[in-house]
């Protein structure tokens, strides 16, 4: 590691968003000495961050935040000035099955986070930073029309995103009964490579890939905003360097689709690169029994972070999309290994 340079905490940096996130900061930042604690869990993979493995200001680390003691002892070896914090049980289906796990991770393992890093720097503050990544499912559901904006009242509805406006809650009280400098972004559905294949557009690239039937909870009308996940990392990297203290910041891509349209693209986009006779994914498609609590529609207006930090995405969602499955196709090891075993076993449960 390099001396006498910041020391930054990722956490669940073995994760999608969170490899990506480390990617950009080791080699953007040679100056910072970028540390990546992760428990991995089935979606933490350090086969995603492969090439950066050997860099001189990166680390790993494995830790689970939910281990009060490990974590106290890792920021006080560490020192650790800043903290960007992603590590999380991320998806809802997972939280209907089993709340208690999300409510230890996300709500237990922040507070830990939180308590280590208060108790660290004892009010001396300066320089110093506690960077929450959240999602804008903490706002609950829009009906045909509106956005959510950093205003919206929080309205959960799925263990998940009540796991997670915990949370964001904790973060905030600790900014204003202990002085902790924070900041909170929520973000919108993320997609793009290494993400893991439970959520709606890898799970439907494998199954496309496999010739498998493709689920469609409900009507397939339901609505997310979907952003590419570069264009995340970039506003992590503007927020946590120029953003006050104190602030939140909703990220989106003012890119709504229905999840049918979402899982038409990709059966367009599949039957072309695979040389399958136009329209024939398309027959894959089932409609199946809605997700409870399913929320209808999630559209962010990010006019806050594209005013004060001058972001706005830079990638077209036809672009993303062609990206995301050349990504896919061109990385079957991966997919191969992140799905058997475990993952077999969860697929069972959900979807058979
Ligand atoms: P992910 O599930 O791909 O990765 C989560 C990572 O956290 C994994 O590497 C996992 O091993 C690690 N982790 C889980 N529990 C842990 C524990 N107890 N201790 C240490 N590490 C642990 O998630 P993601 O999609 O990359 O999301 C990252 C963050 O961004 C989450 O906080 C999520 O709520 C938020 N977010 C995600 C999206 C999205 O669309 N994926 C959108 C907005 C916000
Ligand atoms: P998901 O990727 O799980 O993200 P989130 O629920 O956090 O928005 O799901 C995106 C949308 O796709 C959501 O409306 C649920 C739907 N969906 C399906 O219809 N079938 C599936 O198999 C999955 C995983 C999701």
């Amino acid at each position: 590691m390099v001396k006498n340079i910041k020391s930054i905490l990722i956490t669940g940096g073995a994760g999608f968003i969170g490899s990506h996130l480390i990617r950009h900061f080791v080699r953007k930042y040679p100056n910072y000495n970028i540390y990546n604690l992760d428990s991995l869990t089935y979606a933490g993979n350090l086969e995603n961050l492969k090439d950066i493995e050997e860099v001189s200001n990166y680390e790993f680390i494995k830790a689970d935040i939910t281990d009060e003691t490990k974590i106290i002892e890792l920021f006080r070896k560490y020192q650790f000035d800043k903290v960007i914090h992603l590590a999380a049980e991320s998806h809802v289906d997972r939280s209907i099955s089993d709340p208690l796990a999300f409510v230890k991770t996300n709500i237990i393992g922040t507070i830990n986070l939180l308590n280590a890093f208060t108790s660290l720097w004892k009010g001396n503050f300066q320089d110093k930073l506690f960077y929450h990544v959240s999602t804008d499912e903490v706002y609950g559901s829009l009906g045909e029309t509106g956005l959510f904006k950093e205003t919206t009242a929080y309205s959960p509805n799925s263990p998940y995103s009540a796991s997670k406006a915990g949370s964001d809650h904790f973060v905030r009280a600790y900014g204003e009964t202990y002085g902790i400098p924070y900041i909170i972004s929520n973000c919108s559905n993320n997609y793009g490579p290494f993400q893991f294949p439970e959520k709606l557009i890898p799970l439907m690239i494998h199954n496309i890939i496999q010739g498998k039937e493709l689920p469609i909870y409900g009507d397939g009308k339901y609505t997310r905003d979907w952003l590419y996940v570069e264009d995340h990392v970039e506003a992590i990297d503007l927020i946590f360097h120029k953003a006050a203290k104190g602030e939140t910041y909703n990220i989106g891509g003012l890119n709504e689709w229905k999840n049918i349209e979402v899982i038409n693209f990709l059966c367009e986009i599949l039957d072309d690169k695979l040389n399958r006779e136009k329209g024939s994914s398309e027959k894959l498609i089932r409609f199946i029994k809605d997700r409870p609590g399913h929320d209808r529609r999630y559209a962010i207006d990010s006019t806050k972070i594209e005013k004060e930090l001058g972001w706005k995405p830079k990638h077209s969602f036809q672009q993303g999309l062609e990206d995301t499955v050349s990504w896919y196709m061109q990385n079957k090891e991966w997919l191969e290994n992140v799905t058997s075993g475990r993952y077999l076993d969860y697929y069972k449960k959900q979807y058979l």
